[in-house]
C-alpha cells in the first residue's frame, strides 16, 4: 500500500482548519521507571506483580522506558509533524501514598515532559487518570471509598494549580467504564475483583470525582478545557424483533449510557436499575449535579461496534453477541468504521449540541519488523476507513474537533502486557529501539497534506 494517502479533496474539505491530529498514550503503559525518584506503587503495579494476572507475566515496570527517552520519542513525533499529544499523568508519581505528600521529583518530570514538549510547539492533552490508582487508596477501597473521589479532586487541583496554561486541555477519566467493570466485576483490570456492588459504587465515584476535578478548575478560573474520555460501543440488534431490539436496548446502557448520562443529563439511564437490578448504593444528594457540571468537549475512544441478540440466561444481560467477526484486529474486535460515524451522530443527536474528539482510535495487529522496517497494511486501512468515517459524520453536522491515534508506541497492553502491538512505531523491548511503521509514514504523509490544503 501506498504511503502516500489516496484521499481526495472533498475528504480534506470536510474537516475544520483547526481539526486537531494527534496521538495518545498512557503513563503506565509507557512510562517504566516504576521504582524511580520516589514513585509510589499504583494498582497496576500490584495487579501486574501477581503472578496469572498479566500474559506472560509481564509488567509496566520498564515499559517503553519513556520516563528516560522522552526526548528521543518527543524528537519522533516532531519529525513525524504531530503537533498534539494526549498523555496521562501518573497520580502515585505525583502523590506517592495517593494524599498528603507532594513528590517533587514527579512534578519535575512532569515539568521537564511538559516544557519539552512546548519546545517543539506539541500541545498536550493530560488525562489526570488513566487506570493508575495509587495502591495506598486501594488499601482503603480504592473506587469503592467515596474518599477516593476527594482525594482525586485535591491531586487535580494541584496539578491545574502547578501547570496552569501551560496545559490547555485536560481529561479527568479515561474510559471510566474499564475501570469499574473491568475493574471490579470481570476482574480482568486491576484491581482484579469480582463484585457487582463494588462495580457500580466504583462508577458512581468515579463520576463523581470527575464532576468534582471539573468543579474545581472551573474555580481556578483556567481558560483551557475540560472534560472525560469514555469508551463508547455503538449497538445494533441482530433482528428487528421487539426481543433482539430491547437486548440492544440494554447493552446500550450497559456499554454507553451508563457513563454518558449522569455526566451530560445529570442522571443514570431509565433502565439502569432494569439491567442492574439497582442504582450505585453509593449515590447520595447531590452527587448528580456535581457530575453533571458542564464540562467543554466529550471525548471518545471508539474501537469497535456489537450486533447482540436476545437470549435468556446468557450472561447478566441477557443476550449473545452475534457481532460478524470477518473483519477482526489482533485483539480479536471486530471492524467496522462506518459504525464510529453512526456514534458521533448519535451522540450529537442524543446530547448535542456537544464539541467531541475522538480521544483513542486504533488497532492491534501482529506486526513484523523486517530489515526495511514494518509494513502494517492493515492498520493503514483501518485507519484510513476511520478517517473518512469521521468525514462523513462532520458532513452530517457533528461538532468534531479533533483525533487522537492510539498509540505512537507499541506499549504494555494491559491484561495482554507485550504481546498486542497498537503502536505506529515498533518497540523492539530488548534494546528499546523504535522504528516508525509505514502506517507513521502514511499519517505524517497525511498530517503534511492537511496543513497544506488547508493553509491555502
Ligand atoms: C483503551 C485504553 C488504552 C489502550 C487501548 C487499546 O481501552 O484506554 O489504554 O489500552 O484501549
Amino acid at each position: 500500500m501506498a504511503m502516500t494517502p489516496d484521499f481526495d479533496s472533498t475528504f480534506y474539505s470536510a474537516f475544520p482548519s483547526r481539526f486537531v491530529w494527534g496521538v495518545a498514550s498512557a503513563a503506565y503503559q509507557i512510562e517504566g521507571a516504576a521504582q524511580e525518584d520516589g514513585r509510589g506503587p499504583s494498582i497496576w503495579d500490584t495487579f501486574s506483580h501477581t503472578p496469572g494476572k498479566v500474559l506472560g507475566n509481564a509488567t509496566g515496570d520498564v515499559a517503553c522506558d519513556h520516563y528516560h527517552r522522552y526526548p528521543e520519542d518527543i524528537a519522533l513525533m516532531k519529525s513525524l509533524g504531530l503537533k498534539h499529544y494526549r498523555l496521562s499523568f501518573s497520580w502515585p508519581r505525583l502523590f506517592p501514598d495517593g494524599q498528603g505528600r507532594l513528590n517533587q521529583k514527579g512534578v519535575d518530570f512532569y515539568d521537564r515532559l511538559i516544557e519539552a514538549l512546548l519546545a517543539q510547539d506539541i500541545a498536550p492533552f493530560v488525562t489526570l487518570y488513566h487506570w493508575d490508582l495509587p495502591a495506598a487508596l486501594q488499601e482503603r477501597g480504592g473506587w469503592t471509598n467515596r474518599d477516593t473521589a476527594y482525594r482525586f479532586e485535591e491531586y487535580a487541583a494541584v496539578v491545574f494549580a502547578h501547570f496552569k496554561e501551560r496545559i490547555k486541555g485536560y481529561i479527568t477519566h479515561n474510559e471510566p467504564w474499564c475501570a469499574a467493570f473491568l475493574g471490579h466485576m470481570n476482574g480482568e483490570h486491576a484491581p482484579g475483583l469480582h463484585d457487582q456492588a463494588a462495580m457500580l459504587d466504583a462508577g458512581h465515584h468515579l463520576l463523581l470525582s470527575h464532576g468534582l476535578a471539573v468543579n474545581e478548575y472551573r474555580r481556578q478560573n483556567l481558560t483551557g478545557q475540560i472534560g472525560v474520555t469514555l469508551n463508547l460501543t455503538p449497538v445494533y440488534a441482530a433482528s428487528d424483533s421487539v426481543q433482539d431490539k430491547t437486548a440492544a436496548a440494554r447493552q446500550d446502557v450497559f456499554s454507553n449510557t451508563w457513563f454518558l448520562d449522569p455526566v451530560l443529563r445529570g442522571t443514570y439511564p431509565d433502565k439502569f436499575a432494569a439491567v442492574f437490578g439497582s442504582y450505585p448504593q453509593a449515590m447520595r444528594e447531590g452527587d448528580l449535579a456535581i457530575i453533571s457540571e458542564p464540562t467543554d468537549f466529550l471525548g471518545v475512544n471508539f474501537y469497535s461496534y456489537a450486533v447482540v441478540a436476545h437470549e435468556e440466561g446468557v450472561g447478566m444481560l441477557n443476550l449473545r453477541h452475534v457481532t460478524p467477526q470477518d473483519r477482526v484486529t489482533d485483539m480479536g474486535w471486530p471492524v467496522s468504521a462506518p459504525t464510529l460515524t453512526d456514534l458521533l451522530v448519535r451522540l450529537t443527536k442524543d446530547y448535542g449540541p456537544l464539541p467531541l474528539y475522538v480521544t483513542e482510535n486504533g488497532a492491534a495487529y501482529a506486526d513484523q519488523l523486517k530489515p526495511d522496517g514494518v509494513c502494517d497494511e492493515e492498520r493503514i486501512q483501518y485507519l484510513r476507513d476511520h478517517f473518512l468515517a469521521m468525514a462523513d459524520a462532520l458532513r452530517q453536522g457533528v461538532d468534531l474537533r479533533g483525533y487522537y491515534l492510539w498509540t505512537l508506541l507499541d506499549n504494555f497492553e494491559w491484561a495482554y502486557g507485550y504481546s498486542k502491538r497498537f503502536g505506529i512505531v515498533h518497540v523492539d523491548y530488548e534494546t528499546q529501539k523504535r522504528t516508525p511503521k509505514d502506517s507513521a509514514l502514511w499519517y505524517a504523509s497525511m498530517l503534511n497534506t492537511f496543513q497544506t490544503v488547508t493553509t491555502v
